[in-house]
């Protein structure tokens, strides 16, 4: 342990999140220099290095890093695989004293081999394996974690959605408390929620559940009553599945100052510290570097309420001159998805219109089909991608027409037609604004069918 007491953080190590759309992986120092650690995210790509490097930088203990405890939330290999693929090439820098997890009888035959590698590497670390129950109270160091809920409390109850097995637990350090969820669905929130009625989930920080995908539930939210998401989420979701019923609410709690997403930036928040509040987080004006989102996203960049009700099938959001709706995007490939995935699945025509301005000159603005989802893509596939050519400073607008009857698509600029496509989206598809090195003051978004 280390003689001089050191600032307590909470890394949300960020996943790669390319073969996969989730993972989870949440690295505590403790004041003693020791971790705790929760899950470990796929291990993919160079995901273990990065890993590796966040315990290397702040371990401060002589001998190299010592987990004091490691938490496995549930059976899925975006949780637990991170741990064989980090200890197989660092097992013999880090010392794991003890490992934690209590999984159900029954897992997902999908996963069966790799529990079986998870199972070897856990043999391998000597560490002391703890099944918990709820109820226990485990003390590493200045931290304190409250099992609130296992896999064990549902008794002979079937349980049809393997994440509702899920660990839950209140972690208290440093004067923060921080709801630990992993992917709790709704079988096990509407447990939590009936069992805890005096203030027990209520907590600063709220690792949103399953990844923002539909879990957890409206009122297991209300209950823990968060300032501080956590979203175990590659961005290219979060812009979505923030607005999906489970997760909603806490869009429109006024409580919520800060949203951290782990495929934007990878993050350390110092607990010995308040947490401040970051700017991105703003419902009014939507003002950061994206690489996806949704028109139901961009409802949340209009002040305009009655848009919100509108179903997507006919949609148009203006947004004024205050709630302008600015994308910035850096030197990468930046995506921002104006329908989503399946919403023109079912309409024979439809149109799709874009009017803005671009503030500065992008390396790469244009639209970008027939692709079902952006996991995967990469610069090669530039076949998908129709460039738009506005000119910075002078407004914009563009309008794609897609009419399935005719079998072919066509993009006016001004009214005018400047291309006409042979090849239509295949369904489902998003259609996605692409866009390099920019920044576009969006003023209207429409979509019809
Ligand atoms: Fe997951």
């Amino acid at each position: 342990m280390s003689k001089t007491p050191v600032s307590p953080l909470l890394t949300q190590v960020s996943a790669a999140y390319f073969g996969t759309n989730c993972g989870m992986n949440y690295v505590i120092r403790l004041s003693d220099g020791r971790f705790v650690i929760i899950d470990g995210n796929w291990g993919e790509y160079d995901e273990p290095e990065k890993f590796f490097a966040v315990l290397q930088e702040q371990n401060v203990l002589e001998n190299g890093p010592v987990v004091a405890a490691w938490f496995f939330t549930h059976p899925h290999g975006d949780h637990f695989r991170g741990f064989q693929r980090l200890m197989a090439r660092y097992g013999d820098q880090i010392k794991v004293e003890e490992i934690l997890f209590r999984f159900p009888k029954i897992g997902h035959p999908r996963f069966a081999s790799m529990l079986d590698l998870f199972y070897d590497t856990i043999i391998g670390t000597h560490a002391k394996v703890i099944t918990p129950s709820t109820g226990d109270v485990y003390t590493y160091g200045d931290a304190t974690f409250h099992v609130l809920f296992t896999c064990e409390d549902y008794g002979d109850t079937p349980v049809p959605n393997l994440n509702d097995n899920s660990l839950v637990m209140r972690m208290e350090l440093a004067g923060h408390r921080v709801m630990w969820t992993g992917d709790i669905a709704q079988q096990g929130s509407a447990m939590l929620v009936e069992k805890y009625q005096n203030g027990e989930l209520a907590c600063e920080i709220f690792q949103v559940p399953h990844h923002g995908y539909f879990g957890g539930s409206e009122d297991f939210c209300k209950a823990v009553d968060p300032e501080i998401l956590l979203w175990p989420t590659p961005d290219y979701w979060y812009y979505t599945a923030r607005n999906w019923h489970t997760n909603a609410w806490l869009m429109t709690s006024e409580k919520v100052r800060a949203a951290f997403i782990a495929g934007q930036n990878q993050f350390t928040l110092d607990l010995s510290k308040p947490i401040e509040a970051k700017s991105a987080y703003d419902k009014k004006v939507i003002d950061f570097d994206f690489t996806a989102k949704s028109v139901c996203d961009l409802r949340w960049g209009c002040p305009t309420g009655d848009a919100a009700t509108e179903e997507l099938h006919a949609m148009s959001i203006e947004f004024p001159e205050e709630g302008v709706c600015r994308l910035t995007a850096d030197e990468g490939w930046n995506f921002c998805s104006m329908i989503q995935k399946g919403q023109t699945a079912t309409a024979d025509r439809y149109s799709f219109q874009i009017d803005g301005l671009l503030k500065t000159e992008a390396d790469y603005f244009g639209l970008k089909w027939n692709d079902p989802s952006p996991v995967g893509w990469s610069a090669e596939r530039e076949d998908q991608l129709t460039r738009l050519n506005p000119t910075p400073g002078k407004p914009f607008s563009y309008r794609l027409t897609v009419d399935k009857a005719s079998g072919f698509a066509v993009l006016l600029e001004d009214s005018k037609e400047i291309a006409r496509f042979e090849q239509l989206p295949e369904e489902p598809c998003d259609l996605l604004l692409v866009m390099r090195s920019g920044c576009v003051d969006l003023t209207r978004v429409l979509y019809e069918s």
